[in-house]
């Protein structure tokens, strides 16, 4: 009797065993995608315009996908519900970032808040920039500033419109954007529309983000990532080296100049945190860093996109002008305080980043452990690629994607800041953008006071923008091919 009741036993626990094999065995299922060529995986697939790619692999593997590139598993998620649920109730195991062998660079990966992983240093960056630059408060405070700097803008739209000359819109956003920060961080400007150097600094920026999204082989193959085959890190190592050398002259300047020391703008609060022993020197570099490139190329990209889509749809760009001339009348200047009086442009800025998000992918995000995501099994150290650019496009979600209709923000109170999935352009969960509410005062107010004191005449083909126009370079953001240029006319 005790023969059988030990046997039963082993066989009742040998049972257990099996099946619990079995059934985690069943869970570690990846998600679906194609099948991948020997050793590269499906890097050919990718192409020149990687969020195309997938979003067109997404359409025949689902929402989650999983793609092999090298030796790297990337998930792709291209669905409100599937972001949902990753950002919900997996946040924190997804919340550290898929590192570029790029951010290496002159060591930014160790200081820079946008690659460090979730961890106290990184919580003391973001929480310093939250503090000195991002609280509705400090965004008051510095209301003038931005204020001055847009009526620059408009001052220089106006002489260039005098003289019949076009003006190029992304690089006279990027300049004020840049300036603006400049003024908030250093209170000086950093470039003049008219200089060429503000032209230089928008090449410095871009060619860094497209470095840091650019398929780089060291990352799909860490093996030979000494040998940088494509010369990206070469390349980043000159650009990161170059940027920092302009913020160390600033800092050299405040520190051996008495009467540059005691200003109290961003930099000084900063340089004060180094006396306070809670940064070093190192850390305020990279986060300037960090904070002009991610703030600078992504709003005035967003102001070209929002005004290239007004130029193609003349009756949004009447319909918008007659808004803010009613509200405010024919006088400027228009006032930040304004921008909530006036839906149909905010309607405007989210269409424009629901059609074309500056950062596709967004960040890109790494699984710290394994996680069940969607009932698909996502390994740990999986990169992670939001497809907001297709969650944007796509046809289940939206009516008439393709179209640029801002009134469907007018019928629906879906808004950008991270709780309607549908629409995530600035990230969501612990890894959101910190920088959201300087980007929407900066965007609404560059794109109102261009409509409110100017019409716009194009000079491609008329306000028949062909489909070149409207391409798309990619990097860590996109960019437009070709600059969109326009005459401002006084109205
Ligand atoms: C991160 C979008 C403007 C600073 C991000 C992310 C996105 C984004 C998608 C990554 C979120 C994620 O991975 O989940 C945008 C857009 C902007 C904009 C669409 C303008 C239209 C700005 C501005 C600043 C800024 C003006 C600062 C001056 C940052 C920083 C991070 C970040 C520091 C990294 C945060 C972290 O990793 O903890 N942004 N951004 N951004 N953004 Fe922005």
């Amino acid at each position: 009797m005790e023969y059988y009741t030990l046997a039963l036993l082993f066989l009742s626990i040998f049972t257990i065993i099996l099946l619990s094999k079995l059934f985690s065995k069943s869970k570690q299922i990846l998600p679906p995608g194609p099948k991948p060529w020997h050793i590269i995986g499906s890097i050919l697939e990718l192409g020149d315009k990687p969020h195309h790619a997938v979003a067109e692999l997404s359409k025949k593997y689902g929402p989650i996908m999983s793609l092999k590139l090298g030796s790297k598993t990337i998930i792709v998620i291209s669905s409100p519900e599937v972001a949902q649920e990753m950002f919900l109730k997996h946040d924190l195991a997804f919340s550290s970032r898929a590192v570029p062998h790029a951010t290496a660079a002159g060591n930014h990966d160790k200081f820079s808040m946008v690659w460090l992983p979730v961890g106290p240093k990184w919580r003391d960056l973001r929480k310093i920039a939250i503090i000195q630059l991002f609280t509705s408060q400090t965004l008051d405070a510095s209301q003038i500033i931005r204020q001055k700097k847009v009526n620059e803008l408009i001052d220089y739209a106006r002489q260039c419109g005098e003289r019949g000359m076009p003006i190029d819109i992304g690089r006279a956003a990027f300049t004020t954007s840049l300036n603006l920060l400049s003024n908030t961080f250093f209170s000086m400007d950093l470039a003049s529309h008219a200089s060429s150097y503000s032209q230089e600094f928008k090449v410095l920026f871009e060619s860094l983000l497209e470095m840091g999204g650019k398929p780089n082989l060291s990352d799909f193959f860490p093996l030979v990532k000494y040998l940088d085959l494509q010369g990206v890190l070469r390349r980043t190592t000159f650009l990161v080296n170059k940027i920092i050398g302009i913020f160390e002259e600033v800092i050299d300047g405040r520190l051996k100049d008495p009467i540059e020391s005691v200003k109290d703008d961003v930099l000084g609060k900063l340089l004060k945190n180094v006396e306070n022993n809670e940064l070093d020197l190192d850390d305020v570099k990279h986060l300037l860093l960090d904070l002009f490139v991610a703030g600078t190329d992504t709003t005035s990209s967003t102001l070209e996109w929002a005004m290239t889509e007004l130029l193609r749809n003349p009756k949004a760009m009447k319909k918008a002008q007659l808004e803010v001339e009613e509200v405010l009348g024919k006088q400027g200047p228009v006032q930040e305080l304004d921008i909530s009086k006036l839906p149909y442009l905010q309607a405007i800025v989210k269409e424009t980043l629901r059609l074309h998000p500056p950062t596709p992918f967004l960040v890109p995000h790494k699984a710290t452990k394994d996680v069940q995501l969607c009932n698909y099994f996502v390994p740990e150290n999986s990169t992670v690629w939001v497809n907001v650019w297709s969650i944007g496009r796509n046809s289940s979600v939206w009516t008439n994607p393709k179209s640029f209709y801002p009134e469907r923000f007018l019928e629906n109170d879906i808004d950008v800041k991270g709780r309607d999935f549908e629409l995530i352009p600035f990230g969501s969960g612990r890894r959101i953008c910190p920088g959201m509410p300087l980007a929407n005062r900066m965007t609404n107010l560059m794109l109102v006071s261009l409509l409110h004191s100017f019409n716009w005449k194009c000079v491609h083909n008329e306000t028949n923008l062909t489909e070149l126009e409207v391409e798309e370079k990619f990097g860590l953001t996109l960019q437009k091919v070709v600059p969109l240029q326009a005459i401002p006319l006084l109205r």
